[in-house]
């Protein structure tokens, strides 16, 4: 089949100068969702009909199978669907999509197509609670469907119809064209709507079907902050219980947030409040404490990452232990049995078997050797104002705290640094290292006391 996804409108009610399919909804445009969607029925033509903020929306979405329709002016869904024509396959039907309706199932639109076939014209309905605002699908005694009716053009009796048009709709592309082209815009909004398509299929004796989606929310759409807010809730809420339903433990299902892909091993717990970006994937037996933020990482089996830390970009181990309040950045990579404590920051930096940095430090490009002890306070300066520099501290290093190794250097096996050395040049195998100075003690001295004003 052909894809239409309809995504000209302005969002007036957004409040925003981002167009409104731009808005993200789990870290991702709306409009980057209903693509996705439309991927997996592999359309033979993708198209997405662009107006507002054109330039921006292309950019965002722009990809090889996607094609892009420009509608200049907003006059309505059915001249929308019009501009898209010329780029479909006309010898297989079109499905119509919402930039702005972004949860909507595979297996749903599925449905749809397998009621319309190829030759049949197909609206995605649901009956809901109150209807306002929605076209009405008007039926006939036998329950056939008549017409559509849009809630400013619908009689009283039509605006108690419960079932409405959620604006999804398939139809067989040969005859679309011409259907199209008959619209009037003679209507309450002055619009060319899609929805009168439907009696132009009936005159036509085109049977007109019907089908549903398993849950109401698929068919929401987002025209304000308080229903992006709210559908955010919805897919937040299905990833949760997708994640239980695969044997993950959450604290609570209500918060957690993933913005991008979670992948779980077995035996996976997850504490409140984490947020989840880009891929990560957590092995075996990995614990999440509270209120940690992960993006693009993967933490090896039995590793335990303590409450408020920080990753974005890096790989662990096996049994590594991560915070509380650790942060790795991009190219942090950990042994197995690695330990990263409070406040130590690790940026382009491998850590060995092992190796263990538990208290305030910054390692950034280094390549710290197993079994290494980095003692509280070493910092590694690795930017000379100009240029990045590497630091080498080779296997069973002793680093005392309050160290900082002048990089590039090179710390051999087995040294031992003593608190509060500046190491600027290279350290043979098993030496001590220490800067001499002197501790200076003097007697008498009287500590300065408050003047009284
Ligand atoms: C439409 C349907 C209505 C249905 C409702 C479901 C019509 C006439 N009405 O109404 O029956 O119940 O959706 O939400 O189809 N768009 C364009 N170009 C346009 C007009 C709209 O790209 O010229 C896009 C909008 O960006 C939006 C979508 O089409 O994503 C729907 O348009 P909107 O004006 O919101 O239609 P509704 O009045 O909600
Ligand atoms: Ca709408």
């Amino acid at each position: 089949m052909n894809i239409v996804i309809l995504a000209a409108g302005m969002g007036k009610r957004m409040r925003s100068a981002l167009p409104k399919v731009l808005h993200p909804l789990a870290g991702r445009p709306l409009l980057a969702h209903v693509i996705e969607t439309a991927r997996t029925l592999s359309p033979a033509r993708l198209v997405v009909v662009v107006g507002h903020g054109a330039d921006k929306v292309r950019e965002a979405v722009g990809a090889p199978d996607v094609q892009f329709a420009i509608q200049d002016k907003q006059l309505g869904t059915g001249h929308a669907v019009q501009q898209a024509l010329p780029l479909l396959d006309p010898s297989v039907p079109t499905l119509v999509l919402y930039g702005d309706v972004p949860l909507t199932r595979a297996s749903t639109l599925k449905r749809l197509l397998d009621a319309a076939g190829p030759e049949r014209y197909g609206v995605l309905t649901v009956t809901v609670d109150d209807p306002s605002g929605y076209g009405r699908i008007v039926r006939d005694a036998g329950g056939a469907v008549r017409k559509i009716v849009e809630q400013k053009d619908a009689s009283e009796e039509e605006r108690r119809i419960a079932e409405i048009n959620t604006g999804i709709v398939v139809s067989p592309t040969r005859t679309l064209d011409a259907w199209l082209a008959s619209l009037k815009n003679d209507n309450a909004q002055g619009e060319f709507y899609l929805t009168d398509v439907v009696e132009r299929a009936i005159e036509a004796g085109v049977e007109v079907v019907t089908a549903q989606p398993d849950a109401e929310w698929e068919t929401l759409g987002v025209n304000s902050k308080v229903q992006l807010a709210e559908l955010e809730r919805v897919h937040q809420r299905n990833v949760a219980h997708a994640l239980l339903e695969a044997g993950v433990t959450l604290a609570d299902p209500a918060r957690i947030d993933v913005r991008g892909t979670l992948e779980c091993g077995a035996d996976v717990s997850i504490d409140v409040n984490c947020v989840f970006e880009g891929r990560v994937t957590l092995a075996d037996n990995v614990s999440i404490g509270p209120n940690c933020v992960i993006r693009d990482a993967s933490i090896g089996a039995g590793t335990r990452v303590d409450a408020y830390t920080h990753i974005e970009g890096g790989t662990t181990g096996a049994k590594v232990v991560l915070g509380p309040y650790a942060r790795l950045r991009p190219g942090a990579v950990l042994g197995d049995e690695a330990h990263v404590g409070n406040f130590v920051e690790v940026k382009n930096a491998v850590m060995g078997h092992g190796a263990k940095a538990n208290h305030l430090s910054y390692i950034g490009d280094s390549d710290i050797g197993a079994r290494v002890n980095v003692g509280a306070g070493t910092i590694t300066c690795n930017y000379d104002g100009a240029n990045k520099h590497r630091t080498i501290v080779e296997d069973d290093v002793f680093i005392g705290s309050d160290t900082q190794l002048v990089a590039p250097v090179r710390v051999g096996r087995g040294v031992t640094i003593a608190a509060g050395t500046t190491v600027w040049k290279d350290v043979g195998e098993g030496e001590l290292v220490l800067n001499e100075k002197r501790q200076v003690s003097k007697t008498g001295y009287v500590r300065p006391t408050k003047k009284k004003s």
